[in-house]
This record gives structure tokens, C-alpha cells and sequence, in this order.
């Protein structure tokens, strides 16, 4: 079966592992990319998406989004993670395309309903994007095949407060529209991008495999990596996006279980995604008024990660 999709990204390093998975896979058509802040700035994101499709030798569409959150204010990118240019500051070669001139937000509704039932949406940064959607289209709930969220985190505890995962702290307000939206959606979260190590190892057969492309991989995720060995203690980095593509194309690595998603939007809990398990009462029906979701609990990492590699290899 091949899966068309619309990739919504802030690259990053590990988005840009997942925009090459995209880019190879013969069971992915990758119909577009939507560009939003998060790791770096939107236009960097967007300088990034188009930069590594050319490395790909490949011409896909690019559509810049989101600059800020809905809400809040913006919070200054993560420099330290991904590095200032959003691929662990190593040298870039110059990019010869340029965007789309719709919106990601249009580009989304364009394409969605040019294949009503055919299309998921595979979010890996804020999720700006998919709201703006929402807000031009709501009939995309009925339209959409799917919506695959790397994003949030039940029982893990977050990486960037103790309770909130990165994308959805970005823009929590996003967040609880895209999550509770009512279309068929699967959380891809910490709970099961934590178990993925991908090694130093698996990445030189992924540069051994990706030619120019490979390159820029491998040096973005030296910087990456050394993070993690100092915030995790791992020797390696956990692909988070590139998780979001492999339940994609392979679900049964994963365990996941229904219920009804809430996102909190300020206080101390802010990002902070709470999920009620269908048919569990609780001294109150507020958490189990949401529409169902689907969010993954459980993976197999090591099959995940070696998916990943052999995507690449
Ligand atoms: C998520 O946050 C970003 O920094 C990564 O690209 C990933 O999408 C992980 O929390
Ligand atoms: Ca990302």
C-alpha cells in the first residue's frame, strides 16, 4: 500500500531524517511539505525542507506556515539542540528553489481535497499549521485519512517541562484544536520515542546510504547526539520524527490504545497532554468529552529503529 502524505515539519535534525525517509520510501508519496517555526524560525524551516529535497534530487512543493504560536508568545528556538541553522551548524551547500506561494494552511486544504480520503497528515513540529486548516476547512475532518502527531507524551513526562513535550509547549492552543478535532488521529509521543535509540552505528550505515543527503544527516546528528549524551546519558539520539512515518507505514510495532485526548493551555501543566482511556470513569466527565484518538503507549524501538536504518541504508 502506498501512503500520500503531507509532511508538516520544523527541520531540525531528526525532522530532516524523517523528510529523507519520506523522500525513499516506495511505500510514501510525499505530496508536500508544510513548513512552521519550532526548531528554528518558519523561513529557516522552509530553507531547510527545500534545501534537503534538492539533495534528494527531488522537486517536491513547499509551503511555508505558522511564524508563532496561536497565543502565546514565541519562545526563542532551541539553538542548542539543533544548532542555529536547525542542522547542528555544520556547512550547508546554497539551495537553488523556493516555495510555494500559498500558505501551508491552503496548501493542506488544496490538497486534501483534491483526494478526499486518500490523504494523512503527518505532523513532526507545532501544530499551527494543521489549525490554520481547520479554521479555513473544518470539513478536512471528514476528508482526511488520517493525522499522525509526533507529539505530547502521557506517561513519559516531558523534554522541555517536567510534564510537556516540545511541539506541543510550542503552541498548546494548536494543539488542543488539532487534537480534539474529531478526526482520525494517532499520537506518536515521548511514551514510545524515548524507547527508539538510533546509535552512532546505524547512522554511518544511513551516511553510507544517502549520498549528499547522507551528509548532512550524519553531520547534523554529531551536534544532536552530544545533547542527548548530556541530557539523557544515551550514546545515540531518539529519532522522534522519523517514529511518526514508521507507525505510518508500520503500525504493528506499535501498541496503541483509544481514549480521549486534552491538552492543557496555561498554568504549571501548560503542554502538558492528559489522556482518558474510553469507558474509564472518573469522579467527573470532563477528560472523556473529547472525540476518541488513537496514541501510542508501546513499541517495539529496536524494530523501529532498524526500520529506520534500513530505510536508509
Ligand atoms: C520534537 O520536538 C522537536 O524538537 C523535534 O524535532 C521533535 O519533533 C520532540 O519533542
Ligand atoms: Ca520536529
Amino acid at each position: 500500500m502506498t501512503h500520500p502524505i503531507i509532511f508538516d515539519t520544523d527541520p531540525g535534525v531528526d525532522d530532516a531524517q524523517a523528510i529523507a525517509i519520506a523522500l525513499a520510501h516506495p511505500e510514501i508519496e510525499l505530496l508536500g511539505m508544510t513548513t512552521t517555526y519550532g526548531n528554528v524560525d518558519v523561513s529557516t524551516a522552509t530553507h531547510n525542507a527545500l534545501l534537503l529535497a534538492e539533495l534528494a534530487d527531488k522537486s517536491i512543493p513547499v509551503a511555508q506556515g505558522a511564524a508563532a504560536p496561536l497565543v502565546k508568545p514565541r519562545h526563542p528556538a532551541p539553538a542548542h539542540i539543533h544548532g542555529a541553522n536547525g542542522l547542528g551548524d555544520i556547512e550547508l551547500p546554497s539551495l537553488q528553489g523556493q516555495a510555494e506561494s500559498r500558505s501551508a494552511a491552503q496548501f493542506i486544504v488544496d490538497t486534501i481535497n483534491a483526494r478526499p480520503g486518500e490523504v494523512s497528515l503527518v505532523a513532526v513540529g507545532p501544530l499551527g499549521n494543521l489549525a490554520a486548516a481547520l479554521q479555513l476547512d473544518p470539513t478536512l475532518v471528514d476528508k482526511v485519512k488520517q493525522v499522525v502527531v509526533m507529539g505530547g507524551s502521557i506517561r513519559e513526562g516531558g523534554n522541555v517541562t517536567p510534564v510537556a513535550e516540545a511541539n506541543i509547549f510550542n503552541d498548546p492552543h494548536a494543539a488542543a484544536r488539532v487534537l480534539t478535532a474529531g478526526w482520525p488521529l494517532v499520537m506518536v509521543g515521548l511514551d514510545v520515542t524515548h524507547r527508539c535509540v538510533l546509535t552512532p552505528s546505524h547512522m554511518a550505515r544511513i551516511e553510507a546510504g544517502q549520498g549528499k543527503l547522507g551528509q548532512v544527516l550524519a553531520g547534523s546528528y554529531a551536534f544532536y547526539r552530544a545533547f542527548y549524551q548530556e541530557m539523557l546519558g544515551i550514546d545515540g539520539c531518539c529519532p522522534h520524527d522519523s517514529c511518526a512515518l514508521a507507525w505510518l507505514v508500520k503500525p504493528e510495532l506499535f501498541t496503541t490504545h483509544r481514549g480521549h485526548l486534552n491538552v492543557a493551555t496555561e498554568g504549571e501543566a501548560e503542554g502538558q497532554t492528559i489522556f482518558a482511556p474510553e469507558n474509564r470513569g472518573y469522579i467527573e466527565p470532563r477528560w472523556s468529552q473529547t472525540p476518541l484518538a488513537d496514541v501510542c503507549l508501546g513499541v517495539d524501538g529496536d524494530a523501529v529503529v532498524e526500520w529506520i536504518t534500513a530505510t536508509l541504508a
